[in-house]
């Protein structure tokens, strides 16, 4: 008569690669997400030219767009004039929220203020907001 084969050091070992095996699948799909939102969009992505209407922007208000596939902002701080900035922070890339009460840009994550000139008023942001070109034509506002 046989002896039965204790096999279990087998099964622990299957289990362990198996279980290994759906923790690896399950950190993946958790990460990747995080993964895209962390890492820098391409420039060069989009028009090279973006054209807004005069009347998307109110004296004192803000329009958000995007440029070249990037957050971007067009202020018009008095009446005919109009600044475009970058909307993303120097800091650690997250999008300014513009604060038309204080006239300045706030970024949520950390607490970075910028004026509507883009320069840095507090917070930890290292550098202004990127300055884009600016021209009128018409009715339409060209940046890029
Ligand atoms: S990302 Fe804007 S202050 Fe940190």
């Amino acid at each position: 008569m046989s002896e039965p084969v204790d096999n279990t050091n087998e099964r622990r070992t299957f289990l362990g690669i198996i279980l290994g095996g759906i923790g690896a699948v399950v950190a993946s799909v958790l990460a990747w997400p995080m993964f895209r939102y962390l890492s820098p969009i391409a420039k060069g992505e989009g028009e090279q030219v973006v054209r807004i209407p005069r009347a998307k922007v109110s004296v004192g208000g803000a329009h958000f767009f995007s440029y070249q596939g990037r957050p971007a902002v067009l202020l018009q701080p008095k009446a005919g004039e109009f600044t475009a900035l970058s909307a993303v922070c120097t800091h650690l890339g997250c999008i300014v929220k513009w604060v038309a009460d204080a006239q300045q840009f706030l970024c949520p994550c950390h607490g970075g203020r910028f004026s509507a000139e883009g320069k840095v008023l507090g917070g930890p942001p290292p550098k202004p907001l990127e300055t884009l070109l600016v021209s009128l034509v018409d009715d339409q506002v060209l940046v890029g």
